[in-house]
């Protein structure tokens, strides 16, 4: 069998509803002093936000600081119309997480705390995720990021309880963070150690239900990327494969409930929400593939948001590899795999892989099409990049841990595809 080690998990609690446990956790956790982080996504609801107050104060937690207004005063301030339309629901919250939100966080805390604990999407736990670590850490965030700082972590930090409100990135369970900066000189890399892995993840899929139609799709095509990519992966372990094919079979189950059904299918979204979760685990201990490579590439250059870049780009990428590796030696093991993930996420786990190696493969480009198509996905165009830079893209974006090493002009072609 294959070696493997695999990084800390958080504590998980996994309820509707385990949001009522938050304050309490920290409490019994001796966190008396917290620095509280909400995306606005979270925050739609007027009570919720009394009722969380409220729950600190009841469990005898001192909120040091608060902020409910994170995005929209320091987040990328050119959103594309298509971003804008994107999040109008939530009131204008910009998706993606950066250095100097990170940074001006942590200068503005004056007191002690004992925990960070984030609320919200991706954006709002990878922000939550890079403070607690550099509230324990000195220097600027951008010092110590993959690829554009010279430090390395030290896997110091405060504690950190990660309360996600949207099913898609599994930051609830990865060791990192990513912060991008966009334009001249922009990047979009991670804040990585295994000392970063939430301490708490606290999962309540009815947090998920206010989630828009277009952010529950963007969010769902993102886990079911991680899934995936870290199901073929070359670094993947009998550990990961097993969650990656749950995952997968799960999010089979309920990717088009959610999007479709919006907040009238609770058990959707937790099948999801659970999805989720395991996308994380699995990314965090089996790496990703070229989708997320050239996401990585892409975000630095134009504010698309993760999840719809890599729903956009998945289909492609998974024909077209599949498709090289038919032609390659020694690719049967890569074959099986992507068709295992065909039958786990058109069938869920009880389905048999029946029909022959072509038509489990064709069934897996197949629902990822229609997954894609199904979350009106806008192209690359509309947010604003100029085709001749996709080169770039291709060039700055790698193929990580993908079972097909994808060519510069390959990637290329993947991007001009949905541009
Ligand atoms: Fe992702």
């Amino acid at each position: 069998m294959r070696q493997f080690d695999v990084a800390t998990l958080p504590r998980l609690v996994f309820a509707g509803g385990a949001i009522a446990r938050l304050a309490p956790i920290c409490a019994e956790r001796r966190w008396s002093r917290v620095l509280l982080i909400v995306g606005r996504s979270a925050i739609g609801d007027p009570e919720f936000r009394s009722g969380l107050e409220r729950s600190f104060g009841e469990a005898g937690v001192t909120i040091v600081a608060r902020r409910y207004d994170l995005f929209p005063e320091g987040g990328h301030p050119d959103a594309s119309p298509t971003l804008g339309d994107l999040w109008q629901a939530g009131r204008g919250e910009i998706p993606e997480a950066s250095s100097a939100v990170v940074d001006a966080i942590v200068d503005s805390v004056r007191t002690a705390v004992d925990a960070v604990v984030a609320i919200g999407g991706g954006s709002a736990l990878d922000t939550g995720k890079a403070v607690s670590a550099m509230l324990a850490t000195d220097g600027s965030v951008e010092e110590y990021l993959e690829g554009v700082g010279t430090r390395t972590p030290p896997g110091a930090k405060v504690p950190f309880v990660a309360v996600p409100t949207t099913a898609g990135t599994g930051s609830e369970a990865t060791k990192n963070a990513v912060l991008s900066r966009v334009g001249d000189g922009g990047y979009k890399k991670s804040l990585r150690h295994d000392a970063y892995v939430p301490d708490v993840a606290i999962v309540d899929p009815q947090l998920t239900l206010s989630c828009p139609r277009a952010l529950t799709a963007a969010s769902g095509l993102d886990a079911i990327t991680q899934l995936i990519e870290s199901y073929v992966s070359r670094d993947a372990s009998p550990f990961t494969d097993t969650l990656a094919l749950d995952g997968l079979a799960a999010a089979g189950r309920a990717f088009r409930r959610c999007v479709e059904r919006g907040d009238a299918d609770l058990e959707a979204r937790e099948q999801m929400a659970y999805a989720a979760y395991l996308s994380g685990i699995c990314l965090a201990n089996a790496g990703v593939g070229t989708v997320h490579g050239l996401a990585g590439a892409a975000g630095a250059v134009v504010p698309v948001p993760h999840g719809a870049f890599c729903g956009l780009l998945l289909p492609g990428a998974t024909a077209v590899g599949i498709e090289r590796l038919r032609r390659q030696r020694d690719s049967l093991g890569a074959l099986a795999k992507y068709a295992a993930a065909g039958v786990a996420l058109t069938g869920g786990p009880a389905a048999r892989p029946t029909g022959s190696l072509e038509e489990r493969l064709e069934a897996l480009v197949r629902v990822l099409t229609d997954f894609a198509a199904l979350s009106s996905l806008a192209p690359l165009r509309s947010y604003g990049l100029a085709e001749d830079g996709l080169a770039e893209i291709a060039r700055a974006g790698g193929n990580k841990a993908n079972p097909y090493e994808f060519t510069v002009e390959e990637r290329e072609e993947l991007l001009r595809g949905v541009f």
